[in-house]
């Protein structure tokens, strides 16, 4: 077991399913925390969690990392984590947040710009875009604010704002497409969230749209409440979908791992990559998801660092950047 986490952590990886907030160690969280959010025992989620308390989490973090300084330092030992964990491409995304008379949304931003910035000369080894997130249970207000702002640092810092993500609460709000459409005009790509809870109506719509990335994907096969239809259309669409396992486990959308959804995708062929979701939150590592891809999917070392490389081709990454990280990932040398 110990063994295969080594072998892990030394796998250079890519990370393309990140959100910011939920990914804040608790030590950072603690240095940050001069308000003494009583509640920070209560963080980590420890065993299975309904997804609604789930969201109830992020607001902790929220509370805590409440002007620009502390976006930048948060953003900064969250890039430096993945680092660490050998994660060679992270796409880190994160919803602009505005504190009246503390931070407006595009200050937000560029905090985590100016880290992004920075981190590229403190850790050379890891390369980091941005993706500009919407919450799905923001309204539409908010939804065209976001969306306007990523096509504005898209024009401003294309080699960081590369796309824009679709998240919050999926049992609330709307997936706003036709918003989305306009993203996808100014040059955006598109991650979306995509059948968290059933709901097959809308995940029809999504698929129909043809995001860049899906994220999740649980309840689309017919044995988790999807059906064959929309499982034969993701299938043809050939969208890569980002698998966050020990989210789906402790968020309980998943009931165990025989159960998850990569074992139909996999089994297909289809295109997917692993990813944390939220690795303060879930207590995990990209390594450790690598680990556990192994030890219940009975994936071999090769297998593994296959999913790597693939990861690659899915990246929001320029041609030549995705060629350097495949390099990288090709030299790794390993026992079998
Ligand atoms: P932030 O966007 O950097 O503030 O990261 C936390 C936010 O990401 C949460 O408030 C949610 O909107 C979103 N998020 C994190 N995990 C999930 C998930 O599993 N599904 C949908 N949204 C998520
Ligand atoms: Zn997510």
């Amino acid at each position: 077991m110990e063994e295969e986490l080594q072998f892990c952590e030394k796998v250079p990886k890519i990370e393309l399913h990140a959100h910011l907030n939920g990914s804040i160690s608790l030590e950072k969280l603690k240095l940050l925390n001069d308000n003494d959010v009583p509640t920070l025992p209560q963080y980590e989620i420890t065993s299975s969690t309904p997804l609604k308390q789930c969201f109830e989490v992020f607001k902790i973090a929220h509370t805590i990392v409440n002007n620009p300084l502390k976006v930048y330092e948060a953003t900064l030992s969250v890039i430096e984590d993945f680092y660490k964990d050998n994660v060679i491409y992270l796409e880190l995304r994160s919803t602009p947040r505005m504190i009246p008379d503390i931070m407006t949304k595009d200050v937000y931003i560029e905090s985590v710009i100016k880290a992004i910035q920075t981190a590229s000369l403190t850790f050379p080894k890891i390369l980091v875009k941005f993706l500009i997130s919407v919450n799905r249970a923001h309204g539409i207000e908010n939804a065209t604010e976001n969306i306007l702002s990523a096509i504005k640092y898209h024009e401003m810092y294309p080699e960081y704002v590369v796309g824009l993500d679709l998240s919050g609460d999926p049992s609330e709000g709307e997936a706003f497409l036709h918003l989305l459409e306009r993203a996808r005009n100014a040059g955006l790509k598109i991650a979306a969230h995509c059948a968290e809870v059933p709901n097959n109506d809308e995940v029809e719509d999504i698929l129909n749209f043809k995001p860049d990335r899906l994220g999740h994907c649980t309840h689309i096969h017919p044995d988790l409440n999807g059906s064959n239809e929309l499982f034969e259309q993701l299938l043809t669409s050939k969208i890569p979908i980002e698998l966050c396992i020990t989210s789906n486990i402790k968020c309980q959308t998943v009931s165990d791992y025989s159960k998850h959804q990569f074992n139909y995708f996999y089994k297909a062929n289809h295109p997917i990559c692993i990813a944390t979701d939220d690795k303060s939150v879930f207590n995990t590592t990209l390594s450790k998801e690598f680990q556990i891809i192994k030890t219940h999917f009975k994936l071999s070392s090769k297998e593994l660092i296959k999913l790597s490389l693939a990861a690659v081709d899915y990246s929001f990454a320029t041609n030549n950047e995705k060629e350097k990280l495949r390099q990288i990932i090709k030299n790794f040398t390993y026992l079998e």
